[in-house]
């Protein structure tokens, strides 16, 4: 396929910004409950390391960088990490674990990816590594090709594929959306492409993970519903709907969803 076919192709028309923050503004609480990851338990962080696609002098950006949970892990390895995300929360909870974690090298800041102007912040060619774990801001070919256009060394992305949520497809079908957003099996396909007929030698390895998740009613209100919120527009009465659903699969005040994923990363140089 040409590289043109794939821009035209690969594209996230739909996207809907109030209902993205919306949706991670919610989760940030969440996402703020983890331990630094380690070499040990992290792959992500052991292909960084494997790979020396770190070292004291690099300049680091972290896309999507949630609470900051990989900023953290990788600042003292480092000369200095920027991490952007969407979501006001998230950033807020990042700024307050730089604190925490003593990352002194680590800056934040809220914007959104997807028409972040990297001239314009003289991010161009700047990053010895740019990374993007696990988040939505890599949806395009637009998007995508902005990690390698910041970058002057290496590039890692992230992303969950063949993929089952089993609450969110059964949401999702209750308003009649049938695509399966959360898995980025095309994403990766692009992706890996694009980067060949670039000239690159992109390399992926894959993790099996399942993810027992666990939210309050309220939670699960505010994931679900924001997730078809970002995908359409829906009414009042179909927020009813997955409401009682919710309501219908909580048990003692919780809604368990098990999600089985594999974890695709794809690294090339530029
Ligand atoms: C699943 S979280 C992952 C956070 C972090 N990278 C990690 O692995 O812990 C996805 C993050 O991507 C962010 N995000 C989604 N769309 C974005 C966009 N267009 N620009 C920047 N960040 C975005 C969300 O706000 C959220 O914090």
């Amino acid at each position: 396929m040409e590289l043109d076919n794939i821009r035209n192709k690969w594209k996230n028309s739909d996207f809907n910004k109030k209902a993205s923050v919306d949706l991670w503004d919610c989760m940030a609480p969440s996402f703020n409950k983890f331990t630094v990851p380690t070499v040990e338990d992290s792959q992500f962080l052991k292909l960084i390391l494997d790979n020396n696609m770190i070292n004291s002098n690099s300049q680091v950006l972290d896309v999507g960088c949630g609470s900051g949970k990989y900023s953290m892990a990788l600042s003292n390895l480092c000369e200095s990490i920027i991490g952007i995300d969407l979501s006001p929360k998230m950033i807020e909870n990042a700024n307050n674990n730089k604190e925490i974690y003593k990352a002194s090298n680590a800056k934040f800041y809220c914007e959104d990816w997807s028409n972040f102007d990297l001239s314009k912040h003289g991010f161009s060619t700047r990053f010895d590594l740019v990374f993007a774990h696990m988040t939505p801001a890599i949806n395009s070919a637009e998007t995508f090709e902005k990690l390698s256009k910041a970058s002057k060394k290496y590039c890692v992305l992230c992303k969950p594929t063949r993929r089952s949520d089993p609450v969110s497809e059964k949401v999702k079908e209750l308003v009649g959306i049938n695509k399966n957003k959360e898995s980025c099996d095309m994403d990766i396909v692009y992706a890996f492409e694009m980067l060949w007929l670039q000239g690159y030698e992109p390399k992926v390895e894959y993790e099996k993970q399942v993810w027992n998740m666990e939210k309050t009613l309220e939670e699960a209100f505010g994931l679900y519903i924001n997730r078809v919120k970002s995908y359409k527009d829906i009414t009042l009465e179909e927020e009813k709907i997955i409401k009682k659903y919710l309501e219908s699969i909580c048990k003692d005040g919780i809604v368990v969803e098990k999600v089985n994923t594999t974890i695709a990363t794809i690294y090339w140089q530029v």
